[in-house]
């Protein structure tokens, strides 16, 4: 009998939206009127940018006036608003690799050329700032940090987020802060948003949010950005122009999810710490170093010893295992393997078995 399909390979949380969203979004589908007509007809986006607001000061310690607040259906709508705010083609970003294929596809279709500044497996994927400083020229416009990082997990120091911040400054760029993942961090990482530490770092700084992963809402697509004054007009302009917005109705679940008590959240965050103590280790214990992520939710391990790059060894994988993971070469790491955490400890031994199967079969 075929082996029946274990399929890891999105970051689509294996769990429902919180409750008491649910209900608000129900609720204010059944009482209509205001909830399920155009938002920007009531006061309904004003509640949420109020809601946002609190939050992020709340998580980030970052304070924002409403007004800079634009609601995106998901962040990668509000992906597509920030960068073409301040980008244009022939310019030049810096990221760190590996990437978030949804960054670069969007850099690509900009026709925005990017930098790689290299996370180090041998420096637990984190950066060294002279990497940071030397990849800057005369054409970079802006920064890309992505905190926690996706696919690495990597939880960027205080002084690492510093050095971002010192190197825009001195080279006037803009910094991309995606922190979609702020709330999964682990053991004794410390999350810290960019635009917290200096007033010069947040009035260039365009954070990127999303309620996919901290809610578990991937597709009720809601998100946004908080843009500073310098790129607003530009950025409402795209936004208006090209970027979907959310339902009404799912602003009201929003607000009731950034005005919740967390509780849910912290459930899902301890629930992926588990999963990673025991994934990484499991697999590195197979000879496939796995790094013990320090956030987000992706194990990434290094298969190079197989000699096979990753499309030959998920190919191979899928074939004799029935197993799909993520291909690193998609992250910019080819050889090596990401498997978002996203099914419960049970199933993540199953994988464990199979990759130890197939391993054995090489
Ligand atoms: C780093 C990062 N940013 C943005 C997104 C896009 O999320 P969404 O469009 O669902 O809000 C993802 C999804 O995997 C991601 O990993």
């Amino acid at each position: 009998m075929p082996k029946k399909e274990i399929r890891l390979n999105a970051g689509d949380p294996d769990c429902e939206a919180p409750q008491y969203a649910i209900n608000e979004a129900l609720m204010s589908i059944i009482q209509g009127g205001k909830n399920t007509h155009y938002p920007h007809h009531t006061d309904i986006p004003n509640k949420f940018a109020e809601a946002v607001v609190d939050y992020y000061k709340k998580f980030t310690g970052v304070e924002y006036d409403p007004k800079f607040v634009l609601p995106a259906a998901g962040s990668s709508a509000a992906l597509y608003t920030a960068l073409a705010a301040v980008l244009e083609k022939g310019d030049e970003v810096l990221m760190f690799s590996p990437y978030y294929m949804g960054h670069t596809s969007i850099f690509n279709g900009m026709g925005v050329k990017m930098k790689m500044v290299p996370l180090k497996e041998e420096l637990g994927y984190h950066p060294e700032p002279e990497d940071i400083k030397k990849a800057v020229s005369k054409k970079t416009k802006a920064v890309l940090l992505c905190n926690p990082g996706n696919p690495t997990g990597t939880v960027f120091t205080k002084d690492e987020c510093k050095v971002v911040g010192d190197v825009a400054v001195d080279n006037d760029l803009a910094i991309f802060a995606d922190e979609i993942y702020l709330h999964f961090v682990y053991g004794d990482n410390k999350f810290t948003s960019v635009a917290s530490l200096s007033d010069e770092y947040k009035e260039r700084t365009l954070a990127i949010m999303s309620f996919s992963k901290t809610f578990s809402m991937t597709g009720w697509r809601l998100g946004y950005d908080i843009v500073p004054e310098k790129y607003i007009e530009k950025a409402k302009l795209v936004a208006g122009l090209t970027a979907p917005r959310p339902a009404t109705f799912v602003f009201n679940a929003g607000i009731a999810c950034l005005r919740g008590d967390f509780k849910y959240v912290e459930e899902r965050r301890v629930e992926y710490e588990k999963r990673r103590n025991y994934f990484c280790k499991a697999v590195d214990d197979l000879g496939w170093p796995c790094h013990l992520f320090e956030g987000a939710f992706y194990a990434w391990f290094d298969a190079t010893s197989t000699g096979m790059g990753s499309g030959e060894f998920l190919a191979k994988l899928k074939e004799s295992q029935n197993v799909s993971l993520s291909p690193g070469d998609r992250f910019g790491a080819d050889g090596f393997i990401r498997v978002p955490l996203v099914q419960p400890v049970p199933v993540l031994k199953e994988v464990v078995k199979c990759l130890g199967e197939f391993q054995k079969s090489l």
